[in-house]
């Protein structure tokens, strides 16, 4: 009897930890799905892809590697030109290449474009690119490889991961840019113009390390060591970071146009994470940079980055959200023959 009754009980308990484990699977994969969605990880994957180009033009990304090294090795200011060429192309209207096109009031004649540059490599590699697989490689898809490749000249191998499959647009309008967020904005302000752009606090600063390379001209410095003609510092500036900058940047109306400051005042040639040791210091060379002390959880952040190999896998996600925004894949867009001009 006993054993007869055993049997039944024995089947419920095991239909029971059976449910159990299966609910309990379930609650560990869902736990998973919400810290990558809250990690960001999980946004739906816009039709890009790792090396889209294998089967149509196997030699693309090798192309874009060996002409970028070359042009790097004969001017180190290219870097953090192409790394910036990238971040205005994506965030005005999407990563399009529309930051190339030369047309009447297009994104590049607006005043935040107009210290952009590296225009010139991506013409070489169009160049380049044309006689091997006419037709095939997009300027977008370029823009974003050249600013991987460049950076990661410093490295063993590449920093970070590229998708590509991207079409090239054809809207370039100057009145779009607004979407870039401006060097005296506060950190609300940033905040705002990246989640417009679906990118998040993490991405805010994990991309403001980008000013870990390249310069800033003395116009975007200015207002934080002057009011007027007389001598106003910023409060969230380091004194002697100050008289530093005031020295390449004299008094507004005696500075040159186009003189410039290192927007890292440390290490400004290395792709390095001191970057956020500056910013910790009060020695951010924009306002910007500065902000991002001013929120608590900004502020944590930037100390957790001060870690280079947070920084990297920080920056490489970032990169590859900012990658996405607003592309045009599959039968969108049009792939340029010339990056600078629609339909040719
Ligand atoms: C957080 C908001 C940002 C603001 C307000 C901002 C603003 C600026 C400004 C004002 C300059 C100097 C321009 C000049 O005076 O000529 C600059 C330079 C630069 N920015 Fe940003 N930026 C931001 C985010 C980013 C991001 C996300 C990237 C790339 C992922 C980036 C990459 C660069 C680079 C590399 C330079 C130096 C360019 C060169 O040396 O030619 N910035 N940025």
């Amino acid at each position: 009897m006993r054993g007869r009754q055993a049997t039944p009980t024995a089947a419920g308990a095991g239909r029971w930890r059976g449910a159990t484990a299966w609910w309990w699977l379930a609650a560990v994969v869902l736990g998973h799905l919400l810290t990558c969605a809250r990690a960001g990880l999980l946004e739906t994957n816009p039709g890009l892809a790792y090396n889209f180009y294998a089967k149509t033009c196997p030699n693309a990304e090798s192309i874009v590697r060996s002409v970028t090294r070359q042009m790097v090795a004969g001017n180190a200011a290219l870097p953090a030109r192409l790394l910036r060429l990238h971040f205005h192309d994506c965030f005005v209207n999407g990563c399009d290449a529309s930051i190339l096109l030369d047309v009447a009031n297009s994104e590049k004649t607006a005043g935040p474009n107009l210290s952009v540059g590296g225009y010139e490599v991506i013409d070489a590699i169009k160049t380049q690119l044309e006689q091997t697989c006419p037709g095939v490689v997009s300027c977008a898809d370029i823009v974003a490889l050249a600013a991987r490749d460049a950076v990661s000249v410093q490295f063993p191998s590449s920093l970070w991961q590229v998708e590509t499959g991207r079409r090239d647009g054809s809207v370039s309008l100057a009145s779009n840019t607004g979407a870039l967020p401006s060097p005296s904005a506060g950190f609300a302000g940033l905040l705002q113009s990246f989640s417009n752009r679906g990118l998040n606090l993490t991405d805010l600063v994990a991309l403001s390390g980008a000013h870990t390379i390249g310069v800033a001209s003395c116009s975007s410095v200015t207002s934080r060591l002057y009011n007027g003609n007389a001598t106003a510092l910023d409060p969230l500036l380091d004194s002697a970071y100050a008289q530093t900058l005031m020295s390449t940047c004299p008094n507004p109306s005696t500075s040159k146009a186009g003189t410039t400051v290192n927007l890292d005042g440390t290490t400004p040639a290395k792709f390095d994470s001191t970057y956020y040791t500056n910013v910790q210091r009060k020695q951010g060379t924009l306002a910007s940079d500065a902000a991002l002390m001013s929120n608590a959880q900004a502020a944590q952040m930037v100390a957790d980055l001060a870690n280079p190999i947070k920084f990297y896998a920080a920056f490489s996600m970032s990169m590859k959200k900012m990658g996405r925004i607003d592309v045009l894949t599959g039968t969108k867009g049009q792939i340029r023959k010339q990056c600078r001009q629609v339909g040719s």
